[in-house]
């Protein structure tokens, strides 16, 4: 039996990770940040169902089968971060946790990277751990659910 799900969004561009700015990103694949989130969830009783997209209405039309649905979003929205509202307005129709992921650090970088649309509709936001962020954003929503 599969445990409650977290759904796993990637926003434009991450499908490249290993390949992109690997400075600024680190060497691992998407599908690497993928089984770390899996192999986390799997610990405490939880499935990750992951989509990647580079178009925000696929990502909004995520959230909205989600409701209902599923226990958790984690969403990396990638470049939509700083200007993708729809998503965050269907953020706002999910009833549970919210974490924000971020590889890199935004608020280090350039300054248009520093505004979120998405940090005021999520539960909460974890930045520039590389990796390590997709295990925290698990651990965070299996203690945010009572799994822990
Ligand atoms: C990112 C940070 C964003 O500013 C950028 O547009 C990305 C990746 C990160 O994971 O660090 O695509 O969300």
């Amino acid at each position: 039996m599969s445990g409650p799900l977290i759904l796993l969004l990637s926003g434009p561009n991450l499908q490249l990770l290993g390949q992109r700015e690997p400075a600024v990103y680190g060497r691992a694949t998407l599908d690497d940040h993928v089984q770390t989130a899996a192999e986390a969830a799997a610990l405490c009783g939880l499935e990750v169902e992951h989509h990647q997209s580079d178009h925000e209405a696929r990502l909004v039309e995520l959230v909205h089968g989600a409701r209902g649905r599923v226990a958790a979003v984690i969403v990396n929205p990638g470049a939509l971060t700083h200007y993708g509202w729809s998503l965050h307005d269907a953020l706002v129709t999910f009833e549970g946790p919210v974490i924000e992921v971020h590889l890199s650090n935004p608020e280090a970088r350039e300054a248009w990277r520093r505004t979120s649309v998405i940090a005021p509709v999520a539960t909460g936001t974890i930045a520039g751990l590389g990796g390590l962020g997709y295990r925290l954003a698990v651990e965070a929503v299996a203690s945010l659910l009572g799994r822990t």
